[in-house]
């Protein structure tokens, strides 16, 4: 078994004001802040800039989702032109995948084309400090930065352990104020990030304990997190259950549902969270065949129910969207039906996570479970 490293973590109330104890021990007088302008109107920012004392901070706040390559070229060249010592990835995924991308580019000053794929980076990237606003991706400890290819209208990953970050915050504060659609999408993301780690090929005991963790810290809290945000404990144990799913799927991988979401973000922009689980429930039913004692295991601690079995788990996810008001068809999201052909092409080009899943997919698999999602499933009523 091959276990990743992690950054130094610091998580709970306040952990904010840790931040300019790290910038000190990086030595990082000239720091780079990327983060988008949801985080800045949010006040959000201001927070990690008052925290930041006696050194130069260039901001970047023009993170769009989904960030695309040209836009990582962007912050890359207005680092290298303030030779900036540490990166700051503050928000959602796309600021961190974004900071952790720069960061890397710093160093690495290839052709950004030529990163995109697994252990091709050759040098360290200046050091990265994560700190997630949204629970979420788990991005703050993967390996992992997913950069959309606009041209190819394909999300591509670039993997590379010299992608973790430094160091990871995660101070529920900064969360309360997340609007409960957005708590919704990207809770449903760390939830398919653990569900996807527990059935990979590649899981292990040591992501299995992680995997199931995060789906009981979820199950016990994102329906509150969604309808009282301001409550502390829910937001924390969001965060966790987001971080240890991070770190279950960095080591054991996501699958097909990630695979079949790839291209409803690149070619519809649906967000990341709203595209797995509008395809969960469908490549779970898939799934189950030849995973049931795994099915049965995540059922129980998504319901906390020593009870429940195998089929219990779609069921509890439609009653999970439902209850968030998260679209349960690609008829809801408006994709045109005639787009299903190009979404299945698009799913079978991410060999890297279908190679994880728990049961092969062929290119009719892929033709049928996007028609099926395009309705929602029969298990749905
Ligand atoms: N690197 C990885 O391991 C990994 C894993 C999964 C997904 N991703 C990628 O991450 C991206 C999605 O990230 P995301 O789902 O976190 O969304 P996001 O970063 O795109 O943010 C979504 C929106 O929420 C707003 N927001 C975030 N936090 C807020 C807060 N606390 N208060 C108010 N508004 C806030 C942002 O301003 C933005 O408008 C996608 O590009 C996806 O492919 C990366
Ligand atoms: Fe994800």
């Amino acid at each position: 078994m091959k276990i990743l490293p992690t950054p130094e973590i610091y998580a709970g109330k306040s952990s904010l004001n840790v931040v300019n104890k790290l910038l000190d021990r990086l030595n990082a007088g000239k720091v780079m802040i990327v983060t988008d302008k949801g985080i800045v109107n949010a006040g959000i920012c201001a927070k990690l800039q008052g925290a930041i004392k006696n050194r130069d901070i260039v901001l970047f706040d023009d993170v769009q989702p989904d960030p695309s390559i040209k836009l990582v070229e962007l912050v890359v060249k207005i680092a290298r032109s303030n030779n900036i010592q540490a990166v700051i990835g503050l928000g959602g995924g796309s600021s961190i995948d974004t900071a952790k991308v720069a960061a890397a580019l710093i160093t690495n000053d290839k052709d950004m084309s030529s990163y995109v794929g697994i252990d091709l980076l050759e040098k360290d990237a200046v050091p990265i400090i994560a700190i997630p606003t949204t629970a979420g991706t788990g991005s703050e400890v993967t390996h992992i930065a997913i950069l959309s290819d606009e041209e190819e209208q394909l999300k591509k990953g670039i993997v590379s352990s010299k992608l973790i970050p430094h160091f990871a915050v995660l101070d529920p504060d900064l969360t309360v104020g997340l609007p409960p659609h957005v708590t919704a999408a990207t809770g449903m993301d760390a939830l398919v990030h653990a569900l996807e780690a527990y059935i990979s090929v590649n899981a292990s005991s040591y992501s299995d304990t992680l995997a199931l963790k995060a789906v009981s810290l979820i199950g016990e809290n994102i329906r509150e997190a969604y309808n009282n945000g301001a409550n502390l404990q829910a937001r924390e144990n969001m965060l966790l259950g987001s971080l240890y799913a991070g770190m279950a799927f960095a080591n054991a991988g996501v699958a097909a549902v990630h695979a079949f979401a790839y291209p409803l973000g690149g070619m519809f922009h649906i967000p990341h969270g709203l595209a797995n689980s509008v395809m969960l429930p469908t490549i779970m039913e898939f799934n189950m065949t030849g995973s049931e004692k795994r099915f049965a295991q995540m059922a129980k601690q998504l319901l906390n129910d020593n009870n429940a079995g195998a089929n219990c788990l779609v069921k509890e996810i439609y009653r999970l969207c439902n209850d968030l008001k998260i679209p349960l068809s690609l008829e809801e999201l408006k994709i045109p039906k005639s787009a299903i052909a190009q979404l299945a092409e698009g799913a079978m080009k991410v060999t890297r996570l279908l190679a994880n899943n728990p049961r092969e997919i062929t290119p009719q698999d892929a033709l049928e479970l996007y028609t099926k999602a395009y309705k929602g499933s029969a298990i749905a009523q």
